[in-house]
């Protein structure tokens, strides 16, 4: 789109698109799985303005946009439409950007003066028949799920106090739970973590506030049965870089990370600190449980130093990606034990976006997936997303001794994540989604929505959806079963 600048936030795959529309009667190529009859929605960041200022950040700045992929009857539908938030409709009103750099009020116009700077565009959560779109920097957005019309800010009717919520909730399958956390919980560089458990009727029942260690990002979080797992690693903010305008995030390398953990429904003074290593970083848990001995086991998608490239300029860090360090690492806690510390077990390779069953969430669990790069593809990943290089490789990690299963892309093609489909077949694992872009010309690409038999990698998908337009990389999606949807009405 014009007036955007020609750097890799903004060009390829990741060039703004800024268009709402709705299609009907898609491609459907090979035939549709029964189990598979609902939408999968899709948070897809997408600046509506060129920048005016100079931010590395700014790829997590896009304008939140929500997409469905409506799936049923041997059809398939997709719509995508803005969220509505205070930030777009601002800059809208005004036909240019008003705000600056990635999490620095400091950088704004003056017009964007008390505005929310949030975009909502990391992940949709679907709890209690409400769909929430969020991001970690601010208080969710309502969607209706059916039009995609955003309905407002959302704030639990009022009971919600903390200025954020995460885009990293956990949903408990037996008790229909939601429990979220939010950091910088009353503003900037602030070290406030509020902790909330939302019941399965969507009330906010509870809402606890503790200090962390210093202020960090804290992407995600995990549950176990008992338990609330905190973690934090030292990517850190500070008040006066901000109003210096500077950047919201630094890595710093000599910092412990640590774990809080507390009983789920126990008081905030009742937490833990667990120290774990230096310097490590990481965006998403696979998922945390307790093991026959009561030891919390806790896996993550660790790496050895910061993966953002903007992240690493604004901390003097040029760490090449085959030196980060990436590995599916499992912290184990023994909480009888008098020490704060925790051993650490690598379980599986490098790899981010993890995916478990839902019924798996807090539970010992046999098997996850997760994205990761082929170390033997020839040629380049394919350019996007906010690390600059999309995932191609598809793996089923198991736990129980059994091998890694892999679905490998060709060179110029790339996964977005997967969402996890169950199936109510006794002993069928379910389905996988998820999009694939194909670049197919220099500045052209193709997209397509893969369903793929989840314990049957290999076999590739069973059906693909042809989406005729052209999409921006997605961040996180949810899987809402049509059941559930027509519930919600
Ligand atoms: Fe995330």
């Amino acid at each position: 789109m014009e007036g955007f600048p020609d750097t890799l936030e903004y060009t390829g795959l990741n060039a703004p698109i800024g268009e709402e529309y709705e299609l009907q009667g898609l491609a459907i190529d090979g035939r549709v799985p029964g189990d598979v009859e609902g939408t999968f929605f899709r948070a897809v960041p997408d600046p509506k303005f060129p920048p005016f200022m100079e931010d590395g950040g700014a790829v997590l700045s896009g304008d939140g946009m929500i997409s469905a992929l409506r799936i049923g009857g041997g059809k398939a539908g997709f719509a995508i439409r803005y969220v509505q938030t205070e930030r777009h409709r601002a800059e809208v009103t005004a036909g240019r950007a008003l705000f600056g750099k990635y999490r620095n009020p400091f950088t704004d116009k003056p017009e964007a003066t008390g505005l929310d700077r949030t975009v909502a565009n990391t992940t949709p959560v679907w709890h209690a028949g409400r769909l929430l779109m969020t991001k970690e920097d601010g208080r969710p957005y309502r969607v209706d799920p059916h039009t995609l019309a955003t309905a407002g800010r959302y704030d639990f009717g009022g009971k919600l106090k903390s200025e954020t919520v995460t885009a990293h909730v956990r949903i408990d399958a037996q008790s229909g739970e939601m429990f979220l956390f939010g950091y910088e919980a009353d503003g900037l560089a602030s070290t406030k973590v509020a902790y909330c458990i939302v019941d399965r009727q969507g009330n906010l029942s509870r809402e606890q506030w503790f200090d962390a260690p210093y202020c960090s990002m804290m992407h995600d979080f995990a549950i176990t049965e008992h338990f609330v797992l905190f973690p934090i690693y030292p990517t850190t903010c500070d008040l006066a870089r901000l109003k210096a305008g500077g950047d919201h995030w630094v890595h710093e390398m000599q910092r412990d990370s640590w774990v809080g953990v507390m009983p789920r429904y126990g008081d905030v003074a009742e937490l833990r600190w667990f120290r774990g290593p230096k310097g490590v970083s990481c965006y998403h848990m696979m998922n945390a449980f307790e093991d026959a001995q009561g030891r919390i086991q806790f896996d993550q998608c660790l790496s050895s130093v910061n993966a953002f490239p903007f992240i690493q300029r604004a901390s003097g860090l040029n760490v090449a990606p085959a030196n980060l360090g990436g590995r599916l690492a499992r912290w184990s806690i023994d909480l009888q034990a008098g020490a704060d510390g925790m051993t650490e077990t690598t379980i599986g390779p490098p790899g981010d976006l993890p995916v478990i069953p839902a019924s798996s969430q807090g539970r010992p669990y046999t098997h996850g997936w997760m994205l990761t790069m082929n170390q033997g593809l020839q040629g380049p990943p394919v350019a996007g997303g906010p690390v600059g290089a999309m995932f191609n490789l598809l793996l089923r990690l198991d736990f129980t001794g059994k091998p890694t299963l892999a679905l490998a892309l060709p060179p110029g093609q790339c996964f977005n994540e997967p969402v996890h489909v169950p199936s109510p077949a006794p002993g069928h694992e379910g389905w996988l989604l998820t999009m694939v872009d194909q670049q197919v010309g220099p500045a052209d690409f193709e997209h397509a929505l893969w369903i793929i038999d989840a314990a049957n990698l290999s076999a590739g998908p069973a059906a693909r959806i042809g989406i005729p337009h052209r999409l921006r990389p997605q961040v996180h999606g949810w899987w809402v079963s049509a059941a559930e949807l027509a519930a919600a009405r």
